[in-house]
């Protein structure tokens, strides 16, 4: 009888101890998490990454500049403009106003950025400074006026954080639709 207490007692532990095993390991499914963040200077990635968090049931988060961007910053004609002076230098880093909370509870994380001079935004640098990365899949998208891919942008991206794994990502149009951004979404992930 005494053995038969033992056993049974032994048995309920076994159980105890794979149900919550079993229970940690669904939560940290549960907080993979997608998440869309972007900076738009003009608007065009904001619809871009409107749609996109849409279509795949994402959180979004804008990447406010402490300083907004006005029309004479923007100007890539002249090279003494704030955006040519940023994108000029490699360790710019502009501030951000935003903050994300909770952030270790994403596992994929899309950028989304206009293109300049043919890669990200200096700002995009310092949100990519700003958080831990560590495990997460990080995919580009841009907007731009002709400059066809994020190449450049991913690499660019991929040395500041080698602890993570940065897609190669892709430039839309602005009027892609959300079906379309949908299909490309669900082949990253
Ligand atoms: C400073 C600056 C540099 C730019 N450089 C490029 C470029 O190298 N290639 C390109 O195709 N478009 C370039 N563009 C155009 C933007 O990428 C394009 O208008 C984009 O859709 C703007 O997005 P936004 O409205 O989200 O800011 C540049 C725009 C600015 C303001």
């Amino acid at each position: 009888m005494k053995k038969l207490v033992y056993i049974l007692f032994v048995v309920l532990i076994i159980f105890g101890v794979v149900y919550f095993i079993r229970k940690g390991k669904s939560e940290v499914i549960i907080s993979n998490k997608t998440l869309v963040a972007y900076f738009s200077a003009t608007g065009n990635t904001k619809s871009v990454a409107e749609k996109l968090a849409k279509a795949i049931d994402a959180d979004l988060f804008e990447i406010v500049p402490e300083q907004i961007y006005t029309v004479d910053d923007l100007n890539w004609r002249n090279d003494k403009s704030r955006s040519s002076v940023e994108m000029s230098d490699k360790n710019s880093r502009p501030k951000i106003v935003t903050k994300i909370e909770n952030f270790a509870q994403y596992k994929f994380v899309f950028v989304g950025f206009p293109i300049w001079w043919g890669c990200e935004p200096a700002i995009v640098n310092t949100f990519i400074d700003s958080y831990n990365f560590d495990g997460k899949t990080i995919i580009p998208f841009a907007t731009s006026g002709s400059t066809p891919n994020t190449d450049e942008a991913a690499a660019n991206i991929q040395a500041l954080v080698p602890s993570a794994k940065v897609l190669t990502g892709k430039r839309f149009s602005i009027d892609v639709s959300e079906s379309e951004l949908k299909i490309w979404a669900d082949e990253q992930m």
